[in-house]
């Protein structure tokens, strides 16, 4: 198989709508990553996602919907996951939810709750009302490896295995959404950070929001599987990854990757991921530049650690950052 790029043209939207509607797969831009999309109510085409990525089976699938109404077909809403969907969806939002039977156990590896959120990137959002279905879409790329910010990320890693990739661009967010665990609705527990922190969600709810299990606790909390598919490696580089706390000199083997442009570096190993220091940007940037450095056959890369102080979408990058870092 070899995938082709298409644009965004209306004929193009409705072809691939057609697609996802008759069982295929469609690789499309979100405003976090890409994703690797399929009618979520559809087993099989569910597991053609989990073929294409080598995913293993026990890592669930998030489902993207249009709104809360399509959402609360899928998943029985509390009242305080009916108000987050209606301050922040469209959006990097992901609410884990009680599901219902309509959804595969494929999509959920055979539990009883679904993660769902609804997109704010506007083809993802055109392709949604054109398929006229839920679609399950984990981000598009090799399991393990990094998430796909361009459709030229998702031919790299997918070309051979998927025959449609919608091209939308570069991904505004540039990390995975928020993931929030409402399967005790008093209790919001976040299992993945992303850009829509704790603080924000805490604040907004009244409530405060429990942290994620801690790496090597295989995603459990006590004796309970919270978040099955948070594996300690993920989101990583196939070259060895370090996160230091400040780089000196650089041997010409190894990459540094500062948060802002370094002054007086010689350039040949050096890269940045913002201008100015904005953490927005680094998000964005973060995977492109990953990507582009595992490509040039670098021993390792040293990534210079976040300020102490940095918050917002600080824990979310740090998160990654630690995953990438995580050995084998
Ligand atoms: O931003 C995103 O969330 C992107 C775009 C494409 O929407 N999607 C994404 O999907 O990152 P994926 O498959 O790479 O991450 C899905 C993760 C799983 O690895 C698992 O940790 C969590 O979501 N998840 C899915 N269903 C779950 C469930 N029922 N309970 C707990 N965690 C779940
Ligand atoms: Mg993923």
């Amino acid at each position: 198989m070899q995938a082709k790029l298409y644009s965004p043209t209306p004929a193009h939207l409705r072809r691939l709508a057609g697609v996802l509607r008759r069982g295929g797969l469609v690789a499309l831009p979100t405003e976090t990553v890409y994703g690797l999309a399929a009618n979520a109510l559809d087993a099989q085409a569910c597991r053609a996602i989990f073929r294409a990525k080598a995913r293993p089976a026990n890592d669930p699938l998030i489902v993207h919907v249009l709104d809360l109404a399509q959402a609360e077909k899928l998943a029985a809403f509390s009242p305080i996951a009916r108000r987050l969907a209606r301050r922040f969806w469209p959006g990097p939002l992901t609410l884990v939810l009680p599901k219902k039977s309509c959804v595969p156990a494929i999509v959920t590896s055979g539990g009883d709750t679904v993660a769902i959120r609804s997109p704010a990137h506007p083809l993802a959002r055109r392709v949604l009302r054109l398929a006229g279905v839920p679609l399950a879409a984990p981000s598009a790329n090799l399991f393990g490896y990094l998430s796909p910010t361009e459709a030229a990320h998702v031919l790299d890693g997918l070309g051979r295995k998927i025959a449609h990739i919608l091209d939308g661009g570069t991904c505004a967010v540039g990390v995975e959404s928020t993931i929030l665990d409402l399967t005790r609705p008093d209790q919001p527990r976040i299992l993945r950070p992303g850009i829509i922190t704790p603080e924000v969600l805490g604040k907004f709810l009244g409530l405060a929001i429990k942290s994620p299990p801690p790496l090597s606790s295989g995603g459990r909390i006590g004796a309970r599987l919270v978040a099955p598919g948070m594996m300690d490696r993920h989101y990583s580089p196939r070259t060895p990854l370090r996160i230091k706390n400040s780089i000196g000199p650089l041997p010409p083997e190894i990459a540094g990757v500062f948060m802002r442009k370094p002054a007086n570096r010689p350039p040949g190993n050096v890269r940045w991921l913002s201008r100015r220091g904005s953490l927005a940007e680094v998000a964005r940037n973060l995977y492109r530049v990953l990507r582009e450095i595992d490509r040039a056959g670098f021993e390792e890369i040293w990534v210079e650690a976040l300020p102490a102080d940095a918050g917002g979408p600080a824990a979310a990058l740090r998160d990654r950052l630690k995953r990438a870092a995580a050995k084998r």
